[in-house]
């Protein structure tokens, strides 16, 4: 991405945000009271933590990216109603840790009815809970908390003599928040193209730079560039597999060589403000697709264009993946890998040697987002504003029993980033090739 661009990137709105909390407590209700905290800092080793990651219903409520953080919501309640108790300003700390926004910066700029020091919660909370039918908190979770909860919630308990009700209920908080996030607004959506935009770039990097004889972790390094210089994350630990490491579906390593004549199979995403975009392409080491590995790669993309053909709203979650498996099946009797006809393939889940995963997720603050995938039993329909993943692939590690000798070592996936929307599906990393003619191209520039 230019400079230019780089500083007009979209961010969530403050008011989208406080939209997104009214919503929030429409659903609890006036009896509810739901506490959220942030995620806790984790130590690597010794002195050296791992990079913050903000908790994703956190930040979707709150946009507020520090640690030591709790969100409190407390419906129709007169003093206020979004409450956020964050660690207090320490300019000694702060010199070592970087600045922090404090209760005021919590009100200033992030619209907390009211703010406090995270060490005032415990003696805070009685009194926010008193009268409250329900609590939405997900106990368990976080065991220091759950002590104040559980202490002020027995407080509560011993003074109902006196008139003073305690929550009878304790509730999951994402049940109405997941659903809020399984449908994404225009804002959100600018983000997820921002994260596509930035990881289609980096996929067509390494396409341009692969090459036998590399290592690699050198073409997961220059994924991270193209992710690092729109100053954005991986969203996940970055899968860069030549041969038969691309048939390892979790292959994280990345620390072989890539041979002439293997496929390589990259599976790389970037985060931005939050929200992740999910790739894979699987292309030829050297550049040229060799006879096999285009027939069982024309398989996959058929398969995979057949899936997001049924990304369509008022169709159910599942219809991409029967569409993906239909494609698959039938190539695998082509390949002469099973044997039969194509339903009963299907019916006996036969493909499933080959083809072990399902063909997508929801994708958003989470890679493998949250919400919903059937409803009552039922697998749920898809509607405009939705964004999940369409990724069927083919693997064919080398010793699986029956199979042919030329199709040792293939791994195929190809995965896109898919809006559901009122009419044909959006695919928003559309940027990175995929037919072989274009990967070859592609590649091609690279070597010139
Ligand atoms: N990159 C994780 C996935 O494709 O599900
Ligand atoms: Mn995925
Ligand atoms: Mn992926």
């Amino acid at each position: 991405m230019p400079d230019s661009e780089i500083h007009s990137l979209p961010v969530i709105s403050g008011a989208e945000l406080a939209e997104r909390r009214r919503r929030f407590m429409q659903q609890i209700g006036g009896d509810s009271i739901a506490i959220l905290p942030a995620a806790v800092e984790r130590v690597r080793n010794r002195d050296v933590h791992y990079p913050f990651r903000q908790n994703s219903d956190f930040l979707y409520l709150t946009g507020f990216n520090e640690p030591d953080a709790i969100a409190v919501f407390a419906p129709g309640r007169e003093a206020g109603e979004f409450l956020l108790f964050c660690r207090d300003r320490d300019p000694a700390r702060e010199i070592w840790d970087g600045l922090r926004a404090g209760p005021d910066g919590a009100r200033e700029y992030f619209g907390a009815d009211e703010a406090a020091p995270v060490a005032e919660f415990e003696a805070a909370l009685p009194n926010l809970l008193a009268g409250r039918e329900r609590l939405h908190y997900e106990l368990g979770a976080y065991p220091k908390l759950d002590k104040s909860v559980l202490g002020a919630l027995n407080g509560l308990r011993d003074q109902g003599r006196r008139g003073v009700a305690a929550p009878h209920a304790i509730l999951a908080p994402d049940t109405a928040l997941h659903e809020m996030r399984v449908v994404k607004s225009a804002q959100e959506l600018a983000m997820m193209r921002a994260a596509a935009r930035t990881s289609a770039a980096a996929h067509c990097r390494a396409m341009r730079v692969a090459r036998p004889g590399m290592m690699e972790y050198r073409v997961a390094a220059e994924i991270h560039h193209e992710f690092e210089r729109d100053g954005m994350t991986p969203a996940y630990p970055s899968i860069v597999g030549g041969g038969a490491n691309g048939c390892i579906l979790h292959y994280i390593e990345n620390r072989s060589p890539l041979a002439d004549g293997d496929m390589l199979l990259i599976d790389a995403g970037a985060e931005y403000q939050g929200y992740a975009a999910d790739i894979t392409r699987s292309f030829p080491v050297n550049g040229r697709f060799s006879g096999v590995q285009r027939e069982v790669y024309e398989i996959v993309l058929a398969a995979q264009r057949a899936a997001i053909d049924a990304v369509r709203a008022g169709s159910d979650y599942n219809a991409p993946h029967r569409a993906a498996v239909a494609e698959l099946s039938q190539g695998l009797i082509d390949l002469g890998c099973l044997k039969g006809e194509v339903d009963g393939v299907i019916e006996r889940e036969a493909y499933r040697a080959y083809y072990m995963h399902g063909t997508g997720h929801w994708l958003g603050l989470d890679v493998h987002d949250v919400g919903d995938y059937q409803q009552a039993g039922e697998w749920r329909e898809l509607q405009p504003g939705m964004t999940l993943t369409i990724e069927p692939g083919l693997y064919f590690p080398a010793g699986t029993e029956g199979m042919d000798a030329r199709l040792a070592d293939i791994g195929i996936r190809i995965e896109d980033d898919i809006a559901v929307t009122d009419g044909a599906p959006q695919v928003m990393t559309a940027e990175v090739p995929k037919t072989v003619d274009a990967i070859e191209t592609l590649m091609a520039q690279g070597r010139e």
